[in-house]
This record gives structure tokens, C-alpha cells and sequence, in this order.
């Protein structure tokens, strides 16, 4: 990790009391420098504020760089278009959590590695049977990925590394197993166990679709196009669930615990909720002749309807996962035979979306939503299934976040402050007076 340097002052004056206030500027590898305004508040008295945190750096970290005006997307300074091209999910999994691709060995360790985490107590499958059979699949990964924080007291050490490190590889090797159980069990279908023989995107297909009835046959073009939307869900800076892990984590919380946490924040339909509320809005536009009514709708203020799938909070030009997803989608649907033609409504949404001033003006592009959820109903998920396989991907880099945020020196507890805008004190009222 490069450590961050001290660059230059800036100079903060107040004309309300004539005070000067010096400001360290400190510096990272690359990307905007920052304003150090730890001392700020004891200094001045003042708060900053700045809600949703659009302008604040929350930590040092030194695994993903994202420039939202190039659309460019950095793992340990890998760019994501070649990590989706020429890696496999554990080469990027060890990337983000050692900093470093894997020589030949040491991928062929970790991958062994996480294959022998991936079963299950037993004891946790009963977790699921508490569950209505309609449960939402996300409410299942909430609950039970919370209950691990029961079964593994020998890893809960985390100011140890091994025990940090053993925690972070039941994470990456257990959701699969999990996320196909909620499928399995909100479809009624017999659980299936995993198969050491199989790669970690053959093995969650596998654990899905298969049948007792019969063999099920992993189609090798959809495990790559799976393994590729495993790699571009990994990471993505101080997103918003990512933040909820760091935030849980710093109180030094239990591990399973804090990824629960990223798990509920995700499900939201402004970040990882968007997936399945693409396919639901494609279905609600239903016709290309529809899309012109639809955009008046996003563009209006007082229709709570926006595009999902579209702008981001720091992209300012396309999401480059977006892109990679594009080409995927013919690929994928060439393979299995599918014409679906959402595929051309999206498309037809997307050129028209790019042609308004509304849109480009804001500067806003497909996300890595906009695409996957074709893909994703292509292969053969419920739209109920697809932010759950977003959250099984972004672990990793919840568990790599965490880690960093551990063994980082200047971590404090996460407590924000605020900007009070209730009532000043006043005399309590008895019931009989008020
Ligand atoms: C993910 O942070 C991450 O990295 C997240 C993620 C990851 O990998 O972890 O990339 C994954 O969550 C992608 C985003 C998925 N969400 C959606 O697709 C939902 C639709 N998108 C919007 O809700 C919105 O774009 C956000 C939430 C993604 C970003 O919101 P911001 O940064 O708070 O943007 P904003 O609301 O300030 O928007 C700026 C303007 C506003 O208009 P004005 O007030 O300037 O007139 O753009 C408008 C917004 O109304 N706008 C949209 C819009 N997104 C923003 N208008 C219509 N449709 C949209 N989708």
C-alpha cells in the first residue's frame, strides 16, 4: 500500500471571526488528493457536511480506484476489461484479497482452498426451513449468512490474520453453497451439496439447477459467462454496502456479522436491488414504442420512477463493467439459443436514454445492472435470484475492505456527526398539562 504524503496547506479563513485555519492536503497514488480536516472541528468548532458522503473520503485503501469521468475501473491497479478477459473469479478473489495475481501454484492453492470450505454445517440448513417458501431469496441471505456468526467461534479473533484470513475464505467458499440453498428452497426443489471437482462458478450452477432426476450438464460458455459476472461484481471502492461493512467492522464486530450488514444495504433497489428492478421496468415498458412515455417519466420530478440501471453516483461516463456485460449478452444468448427481446428493448432504451439532453447532461450511462439481468434470466435465475448473486460476487471485496480496514492504524469507530436541526431544550411538559 503506498502510503498517502502530505502535499501542501490550504488555507481556510472564516470572515465571521477573522480566523485562519491551516489544512493539510494529503496525497494518494492517484486519483483526487484530500483535504485532512481531522483537526477541523477542535480547531474551529465547525462540522463538515456533506450527506450521502458525495465529496468525503472515508479511509485509505489501496484495492480498487475507480475514475467515475474516464469510466475506468482499477483491482490492485489491474483494469477490470482485462481481469474480465484473461482471469478466472479466484485469480481476482486472491488479487484483492493478498494484492497480487496468483503464479500457477498459488492459484491452484487458494482455489483448493476455498473448494474444501465450501460445505455447510449441517445444523444451518434448518435456518432455512423457518422460512415461509416465498420468502425473498435476499431476506434467506440476510438471515443465515447473519446465523454463521453462531457456528465459527474458532475465527472470530480479528485481530489475528489467520483467523481473519480463515473467516474470509468460509465467506468467499460458503455463499455459493448458501445462495443456492435459498434458490433450492424457495423452489421447493431438494437441497444439492457441492462438488470439489467443480470450478467455483461450475460448482454454484451445479448446486442451482441440478435435479436428483437427472445429470445436470454445466454448459461450459454459461459457467464463463457466470465466473465473468462473478469478476465484475467483486469490488468497487466505498460503495454503499461496502461503507455498511467498513462501519459495522470498526466496532470490531463479528465477521459474518458485518457481511450481513453489506448484504442488507445492497438489497436496496438504488444499489444492488437495481439488477432485478431493470427486468421489472423492461417488463413495466414492455414495447420499444413505450420508451419515449417512460423517459418523460424519469425526467419528471414528481414521478418517483426513475431509470433503473442508469447513473451512478461516481461514474460519469459508462460503468466499464456495463460495456464488458454488453458483449456478454450476445455471447450468452447466442449460446443457449435465446432471442429475448428484452435484450432489444434495452438496447433500444439505451441508444434513445443517450440521444436526450436529460440524460446527457447528467452524464447518465448504463450501470453494471443494466445489462446483467438479461443475462442473468438468459441462464435461467428469477429475478428474485440476481442481487443475491450480486452479493455473492461482492463479497469478496467486503471481506478484502474489511481486512484493510482492520489493519489499517488510523481506523477509529465510524460515528459521523450531524448538522441539528431539532428543537433547542425546553421545559418537559406533564401528561395532565399538555
Ligand atoms: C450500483 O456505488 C457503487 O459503486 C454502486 C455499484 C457497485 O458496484 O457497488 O456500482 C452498484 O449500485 C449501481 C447503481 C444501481 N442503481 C440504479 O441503477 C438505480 C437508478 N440510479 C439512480 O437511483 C442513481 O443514479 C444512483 C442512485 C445510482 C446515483 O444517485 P446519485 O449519485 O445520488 O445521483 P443523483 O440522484 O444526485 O442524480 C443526479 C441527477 C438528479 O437530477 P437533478 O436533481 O440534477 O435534476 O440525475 C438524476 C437525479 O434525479 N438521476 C436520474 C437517474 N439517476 C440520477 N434520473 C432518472 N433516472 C435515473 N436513473
Amino acid at each position: 500500500m503506498a502510503e498517502k504524503t502530505h502535499s501542501h496547506d490550504m488555507t481556510l479563513s472564516d470572515p465571521a471571526t477573522g480566523k485562519e485555519y491551516t489544512l493539510p492536503v494529503l496525497e494518494g497514488s492517484v486519483g483526487p488528493k484530500v483535504i485532512d480536516i481531522r483537526k477541523l472541528y477542535g480547531q474551529s468548532g465547525y462540522f463538515t457536511y456533506d450527506p450521502g458522503f458525495t465529496s468525503t473520503a472515508s479511509c485509505d485503501s489501496a484495492i480498487t480506484y475507480i475514475d467515475g469521468d474516464a469510466g475506468q475501473l482499477l483491482h490492485r491497479g489491474y483494469r477490470i476489461e482485462d481481469l474480465a478477459e484473461h482471469c478466472n473469479y479466484m485469480e481476482v478473489c486472491y488479487l484483492l484479497l493478498r494484492g497480487k495475481l496468483p503464479n500457477a501454484a498459488e492459484k491452484t492453492e487458494f482455489e483448493h482452498t476455498i473448494t474444501y470450505h465450501t460445505m455447510l454445517h449441517e445444523q444451518i440448513l434448518n435456518f432455512f426451513r423457518g422460512f415461509r417458501r416465498d420468502a425473498h431469496p435476499m431476506a434467506i441471505m440476510v438471515g443465515v449468512i447473519g446465523a454463521l456468526s453462531a457456528f465459527y467461534h474458532d475465527s472470530t479473533d480479528i485481530n489475528d490474520p489467520e483467523q481473519r484470513m480463515v473467516a474470509s475464505h468460509r465467506l468467499v467458499a460458503k455463499m455459493p453453497t448458501i445462495a443456492a440453498l435459498a434458490f433450492k428452497y424457495s423452489s421447493g426443489q431438494p437441497f444439492t451439496y457441492p462438488q470439489n471437482k467443480l470450478s467455483y462458478a461450475e460448482n454454484f450452477l451445479h448446486m442451482t439447477f441440478s435435479v436428483p432426476a437427472e445429470e445436470y450438464e454445466i454448459n461450459p460458455a454459461v459457467a464463463r459467462a457466470m465466473d465473468k459476472i462473478f469478476i465484475l461484481h467483486a469490488d468497487h471502492e466505498q460503495n454503499a454496502s461496502t461503507s455498511t461493512v467498513r462501519i459495522a467492522g470498526s466496532s470490531g464486530a463479528n465477521p459474518f456479522a458485518c457481511i450481513a450488514a453489506g448484504i442488507s444495504c445492497l438489497w436496496g433497489p438504488a444499489h444492488g436491488g437495481a439488477n432485478e428492478a431493470v427486468l421489472q421496468m423492461l417488463y413495466e415498458i414492455g414495447h420499444k414504442d413505450n420508451i419515449p412515455k417512460y423517459l418523460e417519466k424519469a425526467k419528471d420530478k414528481n414521478d418517483p420512477f426513475r431509470l433503473m440501471g442508469f447513473g451512478h453516483r461516481v461514474y460519469k461516463n459508462l460503468d466499464p463493467r456495463a460495456g464488458v456485460l454488453k458483449s456478454s449478452c450476445d455471447e450468452v444468448l447466442d449460446q443457449l439459443g435465446v432471442n429475448d427481446p428484452l435484450l432489444e428493448l434495452a438496447r433500444e432504451l439505451e441508444r434513445i436514454a443517450l440521444e436526450d439532453d436529460y440524460f446527457r447532461e447528467r452524464k447518465l450511462f448504463p450501470n453494471v445492472d443494466f445489462y446483467s439481468g438479461i443475462i442473468l434470466k438468459a441462464i435461467g435465475f428469477p429475478t428474485s435470484m440476481f442481487t443475491v448473486l450480486f452479493a455473492l460476487a461482492r463479497t469478496v471485496g467486503w471481506v478484502a475492505q474489511w481486512n484493510e480496514m482492520i489493519t489499517d492504524p488510523n481506523q477509529k469507530i465510524g460515528r459521523p456527526r450531524q448538522l441539528f436541526t431539532g428543537s433547542d431544550e425546553r421545559a418537559f411538559i406533564p401528561i395532565d398539562k399538555r
